[in-house]
């Protein structure tokens, strides 16, 4: 077929041979190509946390100023037009919010209270119920379907989002995610506090516009970053603070806002941040006003695209929190706990505090640390003697801890410690800090690969980008929750942050679920890979936002190494040894890294011989000459694979490479794969094989927007997924489970709707020593894995009815599966993935939309249009079917269905009570479930 071209084309590895079948090369820049024939473009109730200074019971102490229900308080107003709460005990409510951060302590388990959920305030002492008196007034605003952070603040202030755990500076800091205004495009003077923003949209963050906007053929984003507009825009947050705050110190976090963010308090610039990715605090005391005076935030972001090579998404995207601390306090991710050393006798814990003091006389401070076992027990703890810190000086004190027969943290059992810092000055406890705690050792060597607490551990691991599919890059808890599940479930144990830093909750999320993290800073250094990425801010910006990133995330027990670029242009070793001591001079007990490509040239190599360990990127081809040639070299596959697919697409002969077709969609047969991937067949043996080999991260767990190749417009999302952007696993799925988990199961492809005369290839994929096959009753045959063969295959004259497949061990059946022919579609079938969320108005139930026939078999070729409708305490924001060439957009309330399947994401409101879902679909029966919102 005849396709017109319009793609970005992406810096390729151009040591491979070049995908692009039509004009692309190894290039950097957007164009347009002609015609082709076919063609690719390149491209977390418990805890209780007593008023200021008080002792807690088994839950977090937050001291003087910070959350004390009686006094504190952070009032939002949704601009200048409403009225502080006179509740601001309301406002202090939301400070039950701080209370279910106590949650984390609960988390671990310390005081049982409520459940073991990671959804603070969710049954919560007062988190959810205190969010009424967090937010007042402003009006309604916002279109229908919204982004999953992107609450539109109802008009009685009532509905808003409970509290999310903050998961780094000490858990210290204030949910201030409400309340904002935003306007898309420029404004003049918009950073002044007298602006007139009331025109402006009412939401809350976290917040991405892009998301909502239609996909652009046209777009500066181009095909790499998938067609979605960035462009400039507006926040403005209008809040007071209680006059009990004067005299402390108010900071402000960002998480992360993309991009190129500038920040003003009451019309006073904070600074500008140009890197997307970064978490990044100001503080504010200086322009604070307190007691009934209004305080306005501004902040102006700019995408100005190509920013990034994939789908960047645009604004305050991640989470805001406003801390308050006393003038002498722990600094901004200023604890670091390590583990020096760790036997299963006993680990010594070293944690050292950085505490500053901001008050005009010189303090004696002492630090006392608490650490506290998986069930919340305190299992040591110290006292530092005490020491002067001067006015406006900062000291580090520095405290050794023993913990005996300690629960090592492991991907199998990742037990979970906390550390207490408790800043005491004049005699009162100051500031309270927590850390998380990971008792694990992990090391890598040059011969036997990866070692976790001395066990040799093969990281079976995914590359993933930032976006949440349907709900663009706007962070939200429990979708990246199910993203690790999803993963985890399919024998994950490794995560890469492609190819930046992530949003905290994903290692939040991964100590909890014992998942090791390839913790990334860059794609780029000083050399661009598209026009305004970050090589225009690296050598002005690279130290402070690495400095920062490795600072937030040391203390995570996930975070296993330091990676400082992706497949970098024209590397020096001077730029490299900048970076890993960078990263030494703030922590130096893991490895740094890179993700390298093409091993064999000379920069890389001798940038190589600069870090600690060698990602390769494709270049698996050099893995045995390489571990020949550099002895020492410790080498992984940190990108492997690239194979594309699409969910129920098979292309045959299956034997057959075939990557491109004239439906714009890849082959389930892992038969299709971009000129410098292999197979997951291939990548797969080349890793196991090796035990050299630390392990692969496999490119990619999940479909993300952007980077469609092998395909032009009109495909907007990649095919490189496991799974795909609606959260649907791929057949190649049960591959990776087949070989990474041990638990019986078996998977039998394709679908069974094909024409009679038709010979099918079938693949089983299996973790059983072997499986017989069945059609219609009528055995098959029974396979075993010949020598190398990693999946089980027969050739079956297709007839309609049942394939069955019998997985065996030991001769006995342990695991099966069917697929059965479809007759016509009859009806939709609902199921959701949960029956009960939280009220909190932030959590999610993922809902699936079955076509199925009248038998209720799915029929695997529908693609009807479905609309979705809910009643209750519950509303859509996004909808997908993970078809990479669907550009309808994903905020709305109708999909059609994709190889028979669709996907609806409904959050809570806030209010509690029964959520029901219904699908209609034009000729079909409709469908529903329900479940509850508490
Ligand atoms: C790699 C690159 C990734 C992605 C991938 C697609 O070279 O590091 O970001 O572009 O190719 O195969």
């Amino acid at each position: 077929m005849t396709i017109t071209l319009s793609f970005e084309i992406r810096s390729c590895p151009c040591f491979l041979a070049a995908l692009f079948i039509v004009g692309a090369g190894c290039s950097n820049g957007s164009g347009t190509t002609g015609t082709s024939s076919s063609g690719g473009a390149g491209t977390k109730t418990g805890g209780v946390t007593s008023a200021a200074g008080g002792g807690s019971s088994g839950g977090v102490l937050t001291t003087t100023g910070g959350v004390t229900a009686a006094t504190g308080g952070v009032t939002t107003t949704a601009g200048a037009t409403t009225a502080p709460a006179t509740g601001v005990q309301g406002g202090s409510s939301a400070q039950g919010g701080s209370l279910g951060q106590g949650g984390s302590v609960a988390q671990a388990g310390t005081t049982g209270q409520g459940e073991s959920s990671t959804r603070a305030g969710a049954t919560g002492v007062g988190g959810t119920a205190g969010q009424g008196g967090t937010i007042a007034g402003g009006g309604f605003g916002g279109p229908g379907i919204r982004d999953a952070g992107a609450v539109d603040v109802a008009p009685d202030g009532s509905v808003g989002p409970g509290p999310v755990p903050p998961v780094y500076n000490g858990l210290r800091g204030q949910d201030f995610n409400n309340g904002w205004k935003f306007n898309r495009g420029d404004v003049t003077n918009g950073q002044n506090a007298t602006f007139d923003d009331s025109t402006w949209r009412n939401l809350s963050v976290p917040h991405d516009w892009s998301i909502e906007l239609a996909f652009n053929q046209k777009s500066p984003a181009g095909s790499g970053g998938g067609f979605l507009d960035g462009g400039v825009g507006w926040y403005r947050k209008t809040f007071t603070l209680d006059q009990a705050y004067s005299g402390k110190k108010i900071l402000i976090q960002f998480d992360g806002v993309y991009m190129n963010s500038q920040v003003w308090i009451n019309g006073t610039s904070l600074g500008t941040r140009p890197y997307g990715y970064s978490s990044f605090e100001y503080d504010l005391t200086p322009y604070a006003k307190f007691g009934s005076a209004s305080n306005v935030i501004a902040v102006r972001v700019n995408n100005n695209q190509p920013t990034s090579r994939w789908y960047s998404g645009s604004g305050i995207y991640r989470n805001v929190w406003l801390t308050v601390v006393n003038p002498v306090h722990v600094t901004n991710s200023g604890v670091f706990v390590s583990t020096p050393t760790v036997s299963s006798s006993s680990a010594s814990v070293s944690v050292s505090s950085e505490v500053q003091n901001q008050s005009t006389t010189s303090q004696s401070v002492t630090v006392t640390t608490t650490v506290f076992d998986p069930g919340g027990a305190s299992v040591a703890s110290d006292t530092s003697p005490a020491s002067n810190v001067g006015a406006n000086a900062t000291a580090t004190v520095s405290q050794s801890l023993m913990v005996t027969n300690p629960q090592l943290w492991s991907t199998i059992s990742p037990n979970l410690y906390q550390v207490k810092v408790e800043l005491n000055a004049g005699g009162a406890t100051v500031d309270t800090y927590l850390a998380p705690l990971g008792i694990r050792t992990a090391t890598f060597s040059s011969t036997g690969g990866f070692s976790l607490n001395g066990q040799n551990t093969k990281l079976r691991g995914v590359c993933l980008h930032n976006d949440l599919g349907a709900l663009g890059s706007a962070i939200n808890y429990r979708a990246l929750e199910r993203q690790v599940e999803i993963m985890k479930a399919m024998g994950v144990n490794a995560i890469r942050t492609s190819h930046n830093p992530p949003a905290p909750e994903l290692l939040d999320i991964c100590d909890r679920e014992g998942i090791v993290v390839m913790d990334e800073a860059f794609d780029c250094w000083e050399s661009a890979k598209v026009s305004n990425d970050y090589h225009l801010y690296f050598t002005q910006w690279a130290q402070t936002d690495l400095q920062t990133f490795v600072r937030r995330d040391r203390n995570h027990p996930s975070v296993i190494m330091w990676s400082v670029g992706n497949e970098i242009p024209n590397p020096t070793t001077a730029t490299a040894t900048n970076l890993k001591n960078w990263v030494l001079a703030v922590d130096s007990t893991r490895p740094v890294t890179w993700a390298s490509v093409n091993t064999s040239n000379a920069n890389n190599q001798a940038v190589a011989a600069v870090l600690d360990l060698q990602g390769y990127n494709y270049s698996e081809g050099r893995y045995d000459q390489d571990h020949t040639a550099h002895a020492t070299w410790k080498l992984f596959g940190s990108e492997t694979s690239s194979a594309v697919r699409s969910r129920g697409i098979y292309e045959t002969p299956a034997s057959k490479s075939i990557l491109t077709s004239s439906d714009t969609q890849c082959s389930s047969y892992d038969n299709s794969v971009v000129s410098w991937g292999s197979s997951a067949e291939s990548s797969y043996k080349n890793d196991v094989s090796r035990s050299f080999v630390a392990g692969q991260f496999i490119w990619t767990g999940f479909d993300y927007i952007g980077e469609p190749t092998p395909y032009p417009w009109p495909a907007k999302s990649s095919y490189f997924g496991i799974v795909d952007t609606a959260g649907f696993p791929k057949d190649i799925y049960y591959f990776y489970q087949s070989h990474w988990t041990t638990t019986p199961m078996v998977h039998v492809l394709p679908h069974w709707n094909w024409t009679a005369g038709t010979t099918v290839t079938v693949f089983v994929y299996t973790n059983c020593d072997s499986a017989e096959l069945f059609l219609n009753g009528v055995s098959q045959g029974s396979k075993t894995f010949a020598s190398g063969a990693v999946h089980l295959e027969w050739s079956v004259p297709w007839a309609t009815g049942t394939l069955h497949v019998d997985g065996k061990r030991g001769g006995v059946v342990v695991a099966s599966e069917d697929v059965k022919t479809a007759g016509t579609a009859a009806t939709v079938a609902l199921s959701a993935d949960r029956n009960t969320i939280s009220a909190d108005g932030r959590d999610l139930v993922f809902v699936t939309a079955d076509v199925q026939d009248a038998a209720g078999i799915l029929v695997p070729t529908a693609a009807n249009a479905m609309s979705f409708s809910v009643s209750g305490p519950g509303e859509i924001v996004g909808v997908d079917n993970g078809n990479a060439i669907d550009t309808s957009t994903y905020k709305a309330t109708t999909r059609n269905a994709f190889s028979g399947k669709a996907l609806a994401i409904v959050r809570s409101t806030g209010a509690t009570g029964p959520i029901v879902i219904t699908a209609s679909s034009t000729g079909l029966a409709s469908g529903s479930v329900s479940l509850s919102a508490q």
